[in-house]
């Protein structure tokens, strides 16, 4: 099959759920719209949580997007792992699929898993799935009803794993709508094993099996104190990053060597001076980053992320200032900065980064 562009991932993504009914709905600014519980948006059912409520109508009871997402604090919030991991990022793209009170588990589950192993879309084999269900704690039981729907769908017994309230219970913030989580998982194969000579079985190895998509069963309202109060409709919250999904549709082991961050990259050592030069970078982006001094690879990783942060911030509206989003905005640039003086850039740069500019 013809290696897809992120672009195409994502029109692919929005286009599978119209065709099951869902309108498509614009993302929403990162910065959130009358919600002082948030710093940035953080999730794609972020500008839907009134309809989650029962607080807000529309005349549309299916939703996708693809949303633009900063987890640079707050609950959510991945700034300090930017860079040393092969997919976290402080920006990315939320694609999803959301229901108000009409379906819920079962059909969740079948296109979630129709749109990843149908050939007609992104043909994943099915072999190197695997996915969770909430195994349940003291105020919520164990979600047999997904663990049945997996079945039904086709995936063996032997590859749905019960997991805890960190991986299988998401919550927006403290309070406001939660509910237990399936997510489904890619193994990437010995190849990106924390340490290759070992096989070791999921889910023991973050490196190799990663998560792709949480599908969330939104039942019930969070209150300050904890209680949780069941929602006047359960509903769907689903969500996959873009450029985890990218990397794995592209057959890549990094975001950071998908089509959504190759050109920044390239940029970035072009720009910096690194020691990495544009012409290592022409025989594999792959080859060269991992012969490259591991701070160099890193360095850069960081600055094509945090550009992106930046700018779609910006572009939001925020500024650098001295409290709130606007005080995250100016530690974003700033350790962009700090990394861009580790490979010996010396002169304003960070306004460069841009993936048109790379000759
Ligand atoms: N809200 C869930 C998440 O952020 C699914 O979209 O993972």
């Amino acid at each position: 099959m013809q290696v897809r562009s992120g672009n195409e991932i994502r029109e692919q993504f929005l286009r599978f759920f119209e065709t099951k009914g869902h309108r498509r709905v614009h993302s929403s600014s990162l910065v959130p719209a009358n919600d002082p519980t948030l710093l940035f948006t953080n999730a794609g059912m972020n500008q839907f949580k009134d309809l989650f409520l029962g607080a807000e109508r529309r005349d549309y009871s299916r939703a996708t997007t693809s949303q633009k997402c900063v987890r640079a604090g707050g609950k959510h919030n991945d700034l300090e792992n930017v860079g040393f991991t092969r997919r976290h990022h402080t920006f990315f793209e939320m694609l999803g699929n959301f229901s108000f009170g009409d379906y819920f588990k079962r059909e969740a589950i079948q296109y979630a898993w129709e749109l990843l192993t149908s050939k007609e879309w992104f043909g994943i084999d099915p072999a190197k799935l695997y996915v969770t269900i909430f195994e349940g704690d003291a105020s919520v039981p164990r979600d047999s009803e997904a663990y049945q729907y997996w079945l039904e769908v086709g995936v063996p017994e032997e590859r749905i794993f019960e997991l805890g309230v960190k991986d299988n219970f998401w919550a927006m913030g403290e309070t406001g709508p939660c509910g237990p989580c399936s997510e489904i998982y890619y193994d990437f194969g010995r190849e990106a094993a924390e340490d290759p000579s070992v096989d070791k079985p999921f889910p023991e190895d973050e490196q190799r099996y990663v998560e792709i998509w949480n599908l969330v069963f939104m039942q019930f309202d969070r209150a300050g104190d904890g209680t949780l109060t069941p929602l006047p409709k359960p509903s769907i919250d689903t969500g996959m990053g873009l450029e985890r999904i990218s990397c794995v549709l592209q057959g890549k082991l990094s975001n950071y060597e998908s089509d959504l961050f190759v050109p920044l990259i390239r940029r970035v050592a072009q720009l910096a001076n690194a020691k990495l030069t544009v012409n290592d970078l022409e025989g594999g982006l792959a080859e060269a980053l991992a012969v490259a001094d591991l701070d160099v690879a890193a360095s850069m990783r960081i600055i094509a992320d945090h550009s992106r942060a930046a700018t779609f911030l910006i572009s939001d509206g925020v500024l650098p200032a001295n409290e709130g989003r606007g005080y995250v905005l100016r530690k974003i640039i700033r350790r962009a900065i700090r990394h861009g003086r580790f490979l010996e850039q010396t002169e304003p740069f960070l306004f460069q980064i841009d993936r048109k500019s790379v000759v």
